[in-house]
């Protein structure tokens, strides 16, 4: 999320935290707050010191957004305290774990954990599980969790569903891209992770049960060790992540500084099939995959002999040919090597963005729909950004000119449907890309 909000992004992140707390004064009104004894409360208060705890040092997802274990302390104080309380407890330490953020972001994640304990809790007790605080008359009982495995999974799942929701619909609002497809891509993969760590929470709720209460508070800080380390594990494959991202780009710098002409050349044609891409709704993952082919897309090039090939004011001989023809192949055998299953088939877009629909394109001469669309999309791209840019040899043409040479070729060499979307999305975002074509110089 960025600081510079549109009016529908400001109004869904106020509007939600307003709900949330509005919901939980009407509960909280509820609770026989009576019978609210100094020992729930001193457990309440521990609680928060761990939810503190959980919470610092959080996660850096590969897009956007951060996550926490603090999910197991969310859940073991929901199966302990019960939703309102619980909901409590995990809004207090929100400002404390989010130290020096904005307010909004501040006020944003209360109302989103408010929403995710409530909503859990109520699920979990809908499905026949119980609280060792019983939210009737604030007592304490023990329970029996393996009797309410039900409302232990249904609770698990509505609150990483509401969790992830509530922020993805925020990048939704903020972006304009599309709600599930930013769930599926950034979410709905760690999904799985996020509830891997639920049964921790459950263990404590276990735990919580054991008398004498120095016991218990000794078991309990004994958790944050497993926890901690869950944490560290995850932090781990966030930063794989992170490092493979950073590769391509690496990559694609290395390209770029061999060769000073293509400077910007892969981040002009990234931008351009990104915005083809979702002019034609493309799911969110192959967008991402698209756009790590995109960055890759001229890497066979990284050879020795290509350089001369290229400078050289005659037409390639045929033995260069070879060469300029097999750089796709080349560069897929790059892409292959770093291919992760997060964001498949790679090295099948970059080998085919040479590809063309009447099957005069190489290196395997398919045909149509034969050729995958996400290369359908990095060749119409790469031409266009070819004609668009500055070159040593050529004038600037513009995008009207460049779309007509486009269209020309459209059922020959190009997908209609491909140049139909770039035009479209240039209608909508045209000025800003002339604006970069006017201040890079860049080469095909
Ligand atoms: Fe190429």
């Amino acid at each position: 999320m960025t600081t510079t909000l549109s009016l529908p992004t400001k109004i869904y992140i106020y509007s939600l935290p307003l709900l949330a707390l509005a919901l939980w004064g009407v509960l909280f009104a509820q609770l026989p707050l009576q019978n609210l004894g100094l020992s729930l409360s001193f457990q309440a208060l521990f609680f928060l010191l761990l939810t503190i705890g959980a919470g610092l040092s959080p996660v850096r997802l590969p897009r956007e957004g951060v996550i926490t274990v603090a999910f197991a302390l969310d859940f073991a104080g929901l199966l302990i305290f019960g939703p309102t309380v619980a909901a409590a407890v995990a809004a207090a330490s929100v400002p404390f774990v989010l130290r020096r953020t904005p307010f909004f972001k501040v006020f944003w994640n209360i109302g989103q954990v408010l929403l995710s304990v409530l909503a859990a809790g109520y699920a979990y007790q809908w499905a026949g599980g119980e609280f060792l605080f019983r939210q009737s008359d604030l007592s304490f009982a023990p329970v029996d969790f393996s009797r309410c495995l039900l409302g232990l999974i249904l609770g698990g799942v509505v609150y990483v569903l509401v969790n992830t929701f509530a922020v993805a619909g925020a990048i939704s609002i903020s972006t304009g891209r599309s709600l599930f497809g930013i769930w599926t891509l950034s979410f709905r993969w760690m999904a799985g992770r996020f509830l891997a760590v639920a049964p921790f929470g459950v263990l404590m709720a276990i735990v919580f049960q054991i008398q004498p209460e120095t016991l218990k508070v000794a078991a309990l800080a004994l958790f944050f060790v497993p926890l901690l380390l869950a944490r560290w594990a995850f932090k781990g494959s966030m930063e794989m992540l992170e490092v493979y991202n950073q590769t391509i780009q690496a990559l694609s710098n290395a390209l770029e500084a061999y060769d000073p002409y293509t400077r910007n050349h892969s981040e002009r044609v990234t931008r351009l099939t990104e915005l083809i891409a979702r002019q034609l709704h493309l799911p969110e993952t192959k967008v991402e995959a698209l756009m790590a082919a995109a960055r890759l897309h001229d890497m066979g090039k990284c050879r020795y002999d290509w350089e001369p090939i290229i400078r050289k004011p005659d037409r390639p001989t045929d033995e260069e040919w070879k060469v300029i023809r097999s750089h796709p192949a080349d560069g897929a055998q790059i892409a292959a090597e770093i291919e992760i299953a997060l964001l498949p088939r790679i090295a099948q877009i970059v080998r085919a963005h040479h590809e063309r629909i009447d099957g005069k394109g190489y290196p395997d001469g398919l045909k149509g729909e034969e050729i995958d669309l996400a290369a359908r999309i990095l060749c119409v791209a790469d031409a266009f950004e070819a004609i668009t840019s500055k070159r040593s040899y050529q004038t600037v043409r513009s995008f009207e000119e460049a779309l007509g040479e486009l269209r020309r070729c459209a059922g020959s060499q190009f997908d209609p449907r491909v140049v139909d979307a770039l035009a479209e999305a240039l209608a909508s975002n045209g000025k800003e890309l002339e604006i970069e074509a006017e201040t890079l110089p860049v080469e095909a």
